[in-house]
């Protein structure tokens, strides 16, 4: 077989067969297929598309190029979610522990800030302690012990998406639906999970900008898990506007524990609870959404999840103590609020332009290997729709003193929040369940 020949048949439109996929995947990761090769098949892949029973294939041999953690000792059903990722997207804190209070194992490998949106890890790192390298040994023995964990990949975990998504991020190639669905799943699946529940996030600060796209994405991401024998349901949620009110490491994780403690923001709530009814009803805690709804409720508002979040960090070597004092955490050194200049309503948030500001802050890395300032970040004051007077709090910036990042913020956050004449309509918070 010549890698030539597989790259041409996919330049014409040809449906490439297993074994011509797994070769490309297998010389990728051996270095057998030199990187030009392998970039012009994910140019072919991106131009041409892939059938779903390709991207299944593609899908199981990325999953088995490295480590596969091995979950079946673990009693139960183990379910995890993933998000296509947002701006404010402090989801997974609250919900691994929620989910696993009620009796479903959730084991979560995670991944960091990429682009304008956030990282599950690098929020749980704003936590004094907290390790998020753990070998599969720890990971199996957490998520049986305390029913859920939060990790980032180990050294040899698909290793064939590492290589992949970085040829994918120069040439162009990311936005492409097979690759995508590729991606994620051969992750979510080498983490042992045995369902999922993906939210597909849909709106001006997520991958995907309409409806239409994130609902190709998460059919995509069924049949594929249909394929592998694995159930998967799909929520497509807004991204129209941050997620909650906070943006950036520690406050987000702040706001994550307000959840555990029955309060925060009613959109954080609100998508926590409708993920974690649907893991429920996959995990064969619940016989319907309504019954896991009612559960999660209850297991929010009567501190046990909290007390599960608390296991949880005393596991992977936080201070479990930022469960009840969420103040333990480093903070900014300045507070500048930003003001309405004008008086009006809340008419559109450049959601991905606002991930991009609080980044700008330190919150984000500009390259992989840049160091994140778990402090810094911005907390939203009003959400789309709103009315505001001239000198109304539009948010807060924490930010660190005298290096220029704070002007730069602004500059990127003044054009990302328009206030407009007319009340502007508002999407709702789930668009569709498929
Ligand atoms: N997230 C992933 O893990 N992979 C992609 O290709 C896109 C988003």
């Amino acid at each position: 077989m010549r890698a030539v020949d597989i790259i041409a048949r996919k330049r014409d439109g040809h449906t490439l067969t297993p074994a011509e996929i797994e070769f490309m995947v297998d010389g990728t990761v051996a270095g057998s297929v030199p990187d030009y090769q392998t970039a012009a098949w994910l140019m072919a892949i991106y131009l041409r598309g892939m059938r779903p029973e390709e991207t299944a294939v593609l899908t199981e041999r990325m999953r088995v190029s490295g480590d596969v953690f091995d979950l079946g000792s673990v009693p139960g059903i183990k379910v995890d979610k993933h998000s296509t990722g947002g701006v404010g997207d402090k989801v997974s804190l609250a919900l691994a522990p929620l989910v696993a209070a009620a009796g479903v194992p959730v084991p979560m490998v995670s991944g960091r800030g990429l682009g304008h949106s956030g990282g599950t890890l690098d929020k749980l790192e704003a936590i004094p302690g907290f390790d998020v390298f753990r070998t599969e040994a720890e990971f199996r023995r957490q998520v049986a012990e305390v029913g859920c964990a939060i990790i980032g990949q180990t050294d040899n975990f698909v290793p064939a998406d590492k290589r992949l998504y970085a040829l994918r991020d120069v040439v162009a190639c990311v936005e492409s639906i097979p690759l995508i669905t590729a991606s994620i799943m051969s992750k979510k699946l080498a983490s042992g999970a045995d369902a999922l529940v993906m939210d597909v996030k849909s709106g001006n600060g997520a991958f995907m900008k309409t409806d239409g796209d994130a609902a190709a994405l998460a059919e995509s991401l069924i049949a594929t898990g249909r394929a592998m024998g694995k159930p998967v349901v799909a929520l497509l949620t807004d991204m129209n506007q941050p997620l909650g009110r906070a943006i950036g490491n520690a406050l987000e994780t702040a706001e994550a524990i307000e959840c555990l403690r029955g309060g925060g923001p009613a959109d954080l709530r609100e998508i926590t609870l409708m993920l974690g009814a649907e893991m429920l009803v996959l995990g064969e805690k619940a016989k319907s959404p309504e019954e896991a709804r009612a559960t999660l409720t209850r297991l929010l508002d009567g501190g046990q999840a909290l007390e599960k979040f608390r296991q949880m960090v005393r596991h992977q070597g936080g201070d479990p103590r930022v469960a009840d004092d969420p103040g333990l955490m480093a903070k900014a050194p300045q507070v500048t609020v930003l003001r309405a200049s004008t008086a009006g309503y809340v008419s559109r948030l450049d959601t991905a332009e606002i991930g991009r500001a609080s980044n700008i802050l330190g919150a984000g890395r500009e390259k992989s290997a840049d160091a994140v300032d778990h402090r810094v970040g911005l907390v939203m004051r009003v959400r789309l729709g709103d009315q505001v007077a001239e000198g109304d709090e539009l948010l807060e910036i924490h930010h660190r003193e005298g290096d220029g990042t704070l002007e730069r913020c602004q500059a990127v956050l003044l054009p990302a929040i328009v206030i407009g004449d007319a009340r502007p309509g508002v999407s709702p918070l789930i668009h569709r369940r498929m």
